[in-house]
């Protein structure tokens, strides 16, 4: 029987606009104030695009810190997804454009449009990929640019959005972690919950739909607030009993950042505990495919994970589209085949198990070379 393959997260990085853009800004735009916007939706403020700064630049640049963390060669990245639903152009996608700029030779790459929920589709993707052998090594991309999409005077929608991108790199291991259970789902009954009208190939763009304002986007934000906190919800329920878990078995939560009081509701169903559950909308508002791997990459790196712990998240979006996923956490962080072992263990690890590693590390590292 051939060895079971599981996708262990052995790189991560983020990348946001220089501009943020603090609530106060929209109190001169429309009629709404730092209060409001708080107290319905836990933004204080965003990051915003700038000029020279694309889906594809954020892409990039978070995809860059991912190689750098798992400390591999780009040439040896097999496909790159990128979740997008904003790329720069129509044709080409942006994935071939992050292709090119990270020196991936050898990758195939392609984009994923599930809106906000796009990083949970492309992260069960590349696991499944990794899983049945065909792949080793998958970077996989969230990077959204909402704000180009957006009508600043439309309070309704202009106060939710920010821009950026989250990037995890998977490697295939024998170390039995990794997802272990996932749910993908959609209902495109909901199509027009969220959507832009107008731009696409059944309404092309034209001085009607501009003068209109048909591409921006337009969102009924009560429905989609009942969806997120139902899905997130049934989904997360979903996860846990094909996974024979519970929610006392969650370490932390990391879900889409949309709005404080969709994911309050939620945990609040869930019975889970708040110090559980990874918040940082407030500083960068909803990056759309981004958010996921930006608060994973930012949970990572405040030391948030531990070997063993099982993350859970949750993506939801246009579509309707949504994406439950439960991860266990593998290694700490990448341990390059030299490190004696008296390194590995101040980095959480037992003596013995840190022994382990770094034996086993450089067993893999030679049969890698051979
Ligand atoms: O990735 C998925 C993307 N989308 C979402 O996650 C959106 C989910 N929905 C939401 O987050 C919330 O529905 C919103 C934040 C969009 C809106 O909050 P709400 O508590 O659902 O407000 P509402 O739409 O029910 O509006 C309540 C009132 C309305 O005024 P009236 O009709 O009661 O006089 C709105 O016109 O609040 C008004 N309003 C605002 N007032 C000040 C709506 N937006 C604003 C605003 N400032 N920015």
């Amino acid at each position: 029987m051939s060895p079971r393959r599981y996708a262990q997260i052995v790189g991560w990085g983020k990348a946001l606009p220089a501009r943020s853009m603090h609530n106060r800004e929209f109190e001169s735009l429309v009629d709404t104030s730092d209060e409001w916007i708080r107290t319905r939706t836990g933004i204080v403020e965003r990051r915003v695009a700038g000029e020279g700064e694309t889906t594809t630049s954020l892409a990039i640049a978070a995809a860059r810190q991912a190689i750098a963390v798992a400390d591999i060669d780009p040439r040896r990245i097999d496909l790159i997804l990128v979740a997008t639903c904003t790329a720069d152009r129509l044709l080409p996608g942006a994935a071939p454009i992050v292709q090119q700029a990270l020196g991936a030779t050898s990758s195939g790459a392609v984009d994923m449009n599930a809106a906000c929920a796009g990083f949970m589709y492309a992260l069960v993707t590349a696991n499944g990929l990794i899983a049945s052998g065909t792949h080793r090594r998958i970077l996989v991309v969230g990077a959204d640019t909402l704000t180009r999409w957006m009508d600043w005077k439309d309070r309704r929608v202009s106060i939710l959005f920010g821009d950026g991108a989250g990037a995890v790199l998977l490697e295939a291991s024998d170390l039995p972690t990794g997802l272990f259970a996932s749910v993908l789902r959609a209902d495109g009954s909901g199509a027009d919950l969220l959507h832009v009208p107008a731009g696409g190939t059944a309404c092309l763009p034209t001085n009607d739909t501009l003068a209109r304002g048909a591409h921006y986007i337009q969102m009924d934000g009560p429905a989609v607030f009942r969806f997120a906190v139902q899905i997130i919800v049934d989904s997360t329920r979903e996860v846990l009993d094909a996974a024979h878990l519970t929610v006392e078995d969650v370490d932390l939560f990391v879900p889409h950042q949309a709005n404080r009081r969709i994911i309050d509701a939620a945990v609040r169903t869930l019975e889970l505990p708040s110090d559980r559950v990874f918040i940082n909308l407030d500083r960068y508002g909803n990056t759309s495919a981004a958010s996921i791997p930006i608060a994973l990459t930012e949970a990572i790196e405040g030391g948030r994970l531990h070997p063993g712990d099982n993350i859970l998240m949750s993506g939801f979006g246009a579509g309707l589209t949504w994406g439950t996923a439960l991860f266990q956490w593998g290694v700490p962080q990448r341990v390059p085949a030299t490190m004696p072992w008296q390194t590995v263990v101040h980095q959480g690890l037992t003596e013995r198990a840190a022994r382990a590693l770094s034996v086993a590390r450089r067993a893999l590292a030679i049969a890698d070379r051979a």
